[in-house]
């Protein structure tokens, strides 16, 4: 049986960072298209590396929570027993400091930059800025590695390969309003593998597609999800 987890901000909101979408989200308090966006980064990039510094900083004063640590248990308990795949739309890294392995973040990390320029990611731990160079070709064109609204989503093949051959698919903290993330659970659907669709939020989308919905905070939805595919967390 293989199974497919999609994440979104919800999962790192009992960790302490802010949703996008909440009533003091950070949609509230930034211009999507001031620092989310290619044209932002354009007109003023001094600006979108400050709103990435403070995120890529706030890293530090954050830990993994409970429903963090599930999902690496999950993913421990299933070796053997089929495919397990975490897609994640967060670019905190949360997941992998939890023990997570088998990740795709598909909007990027904010530990990572890209050159504008080359191409080339590397990882990077603290501020950067306009003057930052490239290590791998030496110019001044570093932006983080975040996939900005207009851009495409990485690791879209392994994505959609995965949905196709998936049995169980769970959406935990996302408002499913960003594609093409928020069309997965209906992709999965039609994969003709009557593939059982779970989404774990305290404030469920409402979206029909969904076969089983737990109405909870991620930290103790996720230990909920395992435990009705019978698995022990401590696995
Ligand atoms: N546990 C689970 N879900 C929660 C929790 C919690 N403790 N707290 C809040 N949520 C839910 C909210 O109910 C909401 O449905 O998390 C969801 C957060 O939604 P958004 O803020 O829209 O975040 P997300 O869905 O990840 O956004 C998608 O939008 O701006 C872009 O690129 C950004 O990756 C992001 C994408």
């Amino acid at each position: 049986m293989n199974i497919v987890v999609l994440t979104g901000a919800g999962i790192s909101a009992e960790s302490g960072i802010s949703t996008f979408r909440a009533a003091d989200g950070l949609w509230e308090k930034h211009r999507i298209e001031d620092v989310a966006s290619p044209e932002g980064f354009l007109r003023d990039p001094s600006l979108v590396h400050d709103f990435y510094n403070r995120r890529r900083a706030q890293l530090h004063l954050v830990a993994p929570n409970p429903a963090h640590l599930a999902l690496a248990a999950l993913e421990r308990a299933w070796q053997g027993r089929g495919n397990f795949l975490l897609l994640t739309q967060n670019v905190d890294d949360l997941h992998e400091r939890a023990g997570s392995r088998v990740l795709l973040h598909m909007h990027g990390e904010l530990r990572k930059l890209v050159c504008a320029s080359c191409g080339e990611t590397c990882h990077w731990l603290d501020d950067a800025g306009v003057e930052t160079l490239c290590p791998a070709c030496g110019a001044a064109a570093m932006r983080p590695d975040i996939v900005w609204f207009g851009e495409i989503p990485y690791y879209m093949d392994e994505i959609v390969a995965a949905l196709d051959e998936a049995d169980v698919f769970c959406a935990i903290g996302t408002s499913g309003v960003v594609y093409p993330a928020a069309g997965f659970a209906a992709e999965a659907r039609r994969n003709g593998r009557n593939c059982l669709l779970y989404e774990i939020n305290p404030t469920p989308t409402g979206g029909h597609v969904f076969d089983h919905v737990i109405a909870a905070p991620a930290s103790q939805g996720v230990p909920e999800f395992l435990r009705r595919l019978g698995v022990e967390e401590a696995a």
